[in-house]
């Protein structure tokens, strides 16, 4: 049957658990962070799209016409995973970089040196919009086989105008949520990052408006400092994009106040932040992004998550995929890391990369759980019990990936 004759209702039965994070129109904060509603025995039922029913096996109807069956023995259903910061969009690699850093070189020294992000930018630059397409779709097949069915990405790597443009462009069209990371690096063309700014805003800006969803900045010495990422911040939202930054990755340099004050969607990163801002954060509505596998491959502290989630703040867990800091698209290694060393629990790890992360990419109302009305992005995992999904640490925990109703891959 050809998938454009198939029954639009899909059923996946027999399933050892069926798992939701609790749900809420913002992200969740403290005790409801770690809310899981499980079903055991159970059966999800997906029409044209969405999810129809989650419900226990001995309850299951009769169903009338043409259903798909999928049979879910000895796996557990939970929401498709939502990376919600990566840097998909990028040519060549960093494996030189990686050993120079094994052998006790810095990324900050390899940045000022020219090499890291700007060698990256060179490759990409060099690589042509084909190339990355094909890149963004051979990153996105990788996450997908580790249970991510949404993904953010960043452009970053071009810094001129063709190669934003073309990034953004492959993001799109390789089905991940487009973000203008315009300000990443000042590239080397350029004397000054302020004068790199004038560029970005005036010549790139009004297109990327057109081609992404938000905008990010990296605040951080060598990059951007506070007043240069307030002014791109300000232009990205006057043109319509929702704003995000990387910030308090090495040194805290204001990145939590700037993002209160800016409404900003989120502020990722946060190895480096003090209890203040803690704080702060934990009163605001702006979500932390916590990228623990970044931390633990550049051997910096790991984000103070625990204090985060205790305070009240909102927090979602990403991969950071990209090829200097976290060459790594598996979301269930993140969450094993959240249990192992951020001092999270398995259902805050769950809702960090499902309901919280959809909400930073402004998806909150439509994906992130296992329930009625959400969209049937779903995974199957192969264990008896979903928390599997950080106790298998590296292993090959997704079974099958269910998009839009439609089992779209399985091992
Ligand atoms: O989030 N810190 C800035 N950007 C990326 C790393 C990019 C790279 O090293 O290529 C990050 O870690
Ligand atoms: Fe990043």
């Amino acid at each position: 049957m050809s998938s454009a004759d198939a029954p639009s209702r899909l059923l996946v039965r027999d399933l050892a658990q069926a798992v939701t994070p609790a749900g809420a129109e913002s992200p969740l904060r403290g005790a409801d962070l770690g809310r899981v509603d499980v079903v055991q025995d159970a059966y999800v039922l997906c029409d044209a799209g969405r999810i129809a029913e989650v419900g226990l096996m001995t309850e299951l109807g009769a169903l009338e016409g043409d259903v798909e069956e999928l049979d879910g023995r000895g796996l557990c259903a939970l929401p498709g995973l939502v990376d919600c910061h990566t840097h998909a969009c990028f040519a060549g690699d960093r494996a030189g970089e990686f050993e120079l850093r094994a052998r006790g070189a810095s990324y900050e020294e390899l940045h000022a040196a020219g090499g890291g992000i700007l060698s990256t930018v060179e490759a990409t630059r060099g690589a042509g919009e084909e190339t990355l397409h094909a890149a963004v779709r051979r990153h996105r097949d990788w996450m997908l086989h580790a249970g991510t069915t949404t993904f953010e990405a960043k452009s970053g790597y071009g810094l001129d105008r063709e190669t934003e443009l073309a990034s953004l462009r492959a993001i799109r069209d390789e089905g991940g949520i487009p973000t203008w990371l315009g300000a990443h690096a000042v590239p080397p063309e350029c004397d000054s990052a302020d004068a790199y700014l004038d560029f970005a805003l005036a010549e790139v800006l009004p297109e990327a408006a057109q081609l992404a969803e938000a905008a990010d900045v990296f605040l951080e010495r060598g990059a951007f400092d506070r007043n240069q990422a307030k002014r791109y911040l300000e232009a990205c939202r006057d043109a319509g994009l929702a704003l995000r930054l990387h910030g308090d990755q090495f040194s805290e340099l204001g990145a939590i106040p700037l993002a209160v004050e800016l409404a900003a969607r989120s502020v990722d990163h946060l190895e480096a932040t003090g209890d203040q801002a803690v704080r702060a954060l934990a009163h605001s509505d702006v979500v932390g992004v916590l990228l623990p596998v970044a931390a633990l491959v550049l051997g910096r502290p790991m984000p103070p998550a625990r204090a985060l989630v205790d305070a009240g703040a909102a927090v979602a867990l990403a991969t950071d995929f990209n090829p200097g800091s976290a060459f790594c698209e598996s979301l269930p290694l993140v969450t094993s890391l959240a249990c192992t060393q951020l001092g999270l629990s398995p259902g805050e790890a769950l809702g960090a990369v499902t309901v919280n992360s959809a909400h930073v990419v402004g998806r909150g109302d439509r994906i992130g759980r296992l329930a009625p009305g959400y969209d049937a992005d779903f995974v199957l995992l192969d264990a008896p019990d979903w928390r599997h999904l950080a106790y298998h640490v590296g292993g090959e925990v997704v079974n099958a990936v269910i998009r839009s109703g439609r089992l779209e891959w399985q091992r």
